[in-house]
């Protein structure tokens, strides 16, 4: 059949079942996100973000020896990276875009690695991100510590002091709830380039591209600066009503697949609770938070009443990072340090199936000139 002889698909591939993954399964309807076998509350209880890089990697679950030679090769592979930093790419003035170049320009030489290829890159991103959120705020990159694990070793890079237990396992639940979920745009993206038979750092340099986008992994910062400019919870209604009538989206809200509330959204609410625990600091924060997502929810489903649109990870991933001391020009790129272990996974995946994805278009514009 002629590509143009097909009918158009929905507009965003919506409901298309593009793969067979063993990584993720998204239940929209219900809310239940499976990562590798486990309910995304549990992995981030129990499981923790070297024990996800090792289940989606190998397929299983590492048992204590293996996780410590996990633990020990990123460890390696983020003082690799630090030493092989291209200074050049960090002076972008956007992180994500400093990611790109970064990892664009493969100063490791990760694609010509093979296996060590995901423990490379995953290691180069945390640490350039780290670097880069130290250089834009005119102070010098902190090199890693190989002892610590990745989390703890990436707040520490950014802030320059060792972070609290509590904000260790804090920043551990926010990578591991994010690892990965499902066909994403940035993941869907890096297995095209799989699929085309190119190499990894060239999969995941596209997908940072894809999520870098504000309906992607862009909405964090703009959750804050939403936070930041309704103050205070009576003033949530007035705001978000401004918002509404002007067109404009109401970030960390929405999501393509859920119809219920993000699961991943309660575990990082959890995780906000138990640092509060420690210092209570954050309590007004998170108390506007859910001041706003409550009404945010009220107003669009008036305005939707058809398509439930709830809080979406983004939501709570912004004031969990807030907590964490994390930069908010960072977030996208913390995000990022996570998901790109779920690129990896898929790329290999990807390159088994073996098979290059090319969809059709249906051709709507003028007819060959005679
Ligand atoms: N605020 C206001 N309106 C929203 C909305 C939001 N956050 N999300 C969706 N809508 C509206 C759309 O404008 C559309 O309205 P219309 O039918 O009058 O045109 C309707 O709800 C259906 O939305 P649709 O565009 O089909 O949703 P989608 O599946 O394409 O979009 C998102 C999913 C995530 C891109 C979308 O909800 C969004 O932009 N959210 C804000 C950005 C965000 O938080 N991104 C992080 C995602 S994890």
């Amino acid at each position: 059949m002629g590509e143009q002889r097909g009918s158009a698909a929905a507009s965003g591939l919506e409901g298309i079942v593009v793969a067979d993954t063993r990584m993720s399964s998204v239940d929209g309807g219900r809310g239940v996100l499976i990562v590798g076998g486990f309910e995304v509350e549990a992995l981030a209880e129990r499981v923790g973000f070297e024990g996800a890089c090792g289940l989606l990697w190998g397929g299983e679950l590492p048992d204590a020896i293996e996780l410590g030679g996990l633990r020990r090769r990123l460890g390696e592979a983020r003082v690799e990276a630090f030493e092989a930093l291209p200074m050049e790419a960090l002076g972008l003035p956007d992180a994500m875009a400093a990611l790109r170049a970064v990892i664009g320009r493969d100063s490791m030489g990760a694609a010509e690695r093979g296996d060590e290829g995901a423990i490379l890159i995953v290691g180069m991103i945390g640490v350039a991100a780290a670097a880069w959120s130290r250089l834009s705020r005119g102070l010098r990159p902190v090199a890693p510590d190989p002892e610590r694990g990745h989390g703890e070793d990436f707040l520490r890079m950014i802030q320059g002091e060792r972070p609290s237990a509590a904000s260790v396992r804090g920043i551990d639940a926010y990578l591991t709830t994010v690892i990965d979920h499902g066909m994403n745009a940035s993941t869907f993206t890096a297995r095209v380039v799989a699929s085309t038979g190119s190499d990894l750092v060239s999969a995941v340099t596209a997908a940072i591209g894809a999520l870098k986008g504000p309906l992607h992994g862009g909405a964090p910062g703009p959750v804050l600066d939403m936070l930041d400019a309704i103050g205070a919870p009576e003033g949530a209604g007035a705001w978000l009503e401004g918002e509404l009538a002007a067109g404009r989206r109401i970030m960390g809200m929405g999501h393509r697949v859920y119809r219920v509330r993000d699961p991943r959204a309660a575990v990082l609410e959890r995780a906000i609770g138990r640092l509060e625990g420690e210092s209570g600091r954050h309590q007004g924060r998170l108390a506007l938070a859910r001041a706003v997502e409550a009404e945010a929810e009220r107003l669009l489903a008036a305005r939707h009443p058809g398509r439930p649109l709830r809080a979406n990870v983004e939501f709570y991933t912004a004031v969990l990072l807030e907590a964490l001391g994390i930069p908010r020009a960072l977030f996208s790129a913390t995000f990022c340090a996570s998901r790109a272990a779920g690129w990896c996974a898929h790329v290999e995946e990807q390159r088994a199936v073996g098979r290059l994805i090319r969809p059709s278009s249906r051709y709507v514009g003028p007819a060959p000139v005679a």
